[in-house]
């Protein structure tokens, strides 16, 4: 294995070096904060306007499904998914569903859309930005309606406009419920304002130090940070003016009551599609811990929007942008 280090504060210049290396030495490239071990080069794999390139003879892929193959100095969308496998050390790769969904991996990638769900208009906004790789966080398609009339349809339509947007899908869901620092869990939480406790990379959850607010007010605190994320309203089970000062923050559909309780917490912040009523709040309300309940969109958002920074620095040079959705459901009182 052969380590080269370029210097160059412009990608176009990176990317011609780039291009050299591979055609007089016959090799692949692993961009960089990625090493061929697995491990990732210090952090994110940058210091000041140095660029770090490791060279090797072959990349090895953990996924069938994932080749880095000679390319022309540009980079191909398989290389996105093969960075989230490298420093994915806490996934299951042999049952991941971080995977390719739709396009062919070894497009080369124009510019990088972030987002919780691609819908249609998800897919158009990231198109109409120049953008042709779509990582997303949930799936796709909706697959749980895939044999009915309309779910066909549904997904016949978007794989229609996929195809006439030239765009790649990848899934990242995996990595990211877990990724320390820019994933899920500790976005959200830093994403909330709150002290925080450090989490265990195998952990879904983090623990907010509140400075003894009452849960009215803790909830309050939390539907203010909200609010710019479309979330209008935070419901609330349980006491009041109950005092919290451990609030056990959870994401996406995978807001387990008693794990978070487990935490040592007073309160819980879950999400809807992370927790049900007919067991979950029947168990909040005899044991008397205190809910909060947002919108699984809401809690994830924040860690697919610190992806964009993540992503634009392993791959400097190669555009990067968050794209939203109509999500969490307004309210009307
Ligand atoms: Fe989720
Ligand atoms: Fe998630």
């Amino acid at each position: 294995m052969e380590v080269g280090c370029v210097r160059s504060p412009r990608q176009q210049h990176l990317r011609k070096q780039v291009a050299a290396l591979r055609q007089s030495r016959q090799c692949a490239i692993i961009p960089a904060g990625v090493a061929s071990d697995g491990a990732v080069l210090s952090g994110n794999g940058f210091e000041g306007d140095v660029e770090q390139i490791r060279v090797v003879g072959k990349a090895n892929c953990v996924s069938p499904d994932v080749r880095l193959e000679e390319s022309e100095g540009y980079m191909k969308a398989a290389e996105v998914l093969h960075h989230f496998q490298q420093i994915g050390s806490w996934v299951n790769w042999n049952n991941s569903c971080d995977r390719f969904l739709h396009g062919d991996p070894q497009t080369e990638v124009a510019g990088i859309a972030t987002g919780w769900i691609p819908t249609n208009e998800a897919i158009k906004s990231a198109h109409a930005k120049g953008l042709n790789l779509f990582v997303t966080h949930e799936d796709a398609f909706a697959r749980r309606y895939e044999g009915t009339r309309s779910g066909d349809e549904m997904i016949q339509q978007k794989k229609r406009l996929l195809d006439e947007c030239a765009m790649v899908v990848v899934r990242c869901h995996d990595t990211w419920d877990r990724m320390p620092e820019y994933g899920i869990p500790d976005a959200w939480a830093a994403y909330l304002g709150f002290e925080t406790e450090d989490r265990p990379v195998e952990s879904f959850y983090k623990v907010c130090r509140v400075p003894s607010l009452s849960l009215a007010e803790t909830a309050r605190a939390v539907l203010e940070k909200v609010r710019p994320l479309g979330q209008d309203t935070v419901l609330l089970l349980g006491d009041e003016s109950r005092k919290v000062n451990r609030l056990a923050v959870g994401t996406g559909a995978i807001t387990h009551l008693p794990t978070m309780r487990d935490l040592d917490a007073d309160a819980i912040l879950a999400t809807d599609d992370g927790m049900n009523s007919w067991d979950g709040a029947l168990w909040a309300l005899d044991l008397g811990v205190p809910i909060l309940v947002v919108n699984h969109a809401t809690a994830e958002k924040p860690g697919m929007q610190a992806m964009v920074g993540h992503l634009s620095r392993q791959f400097p040079g190669v555009p990067a942008e968050y794209v939203d959705v109509a999500l969490p459901f307004r309210s009307v009182h």
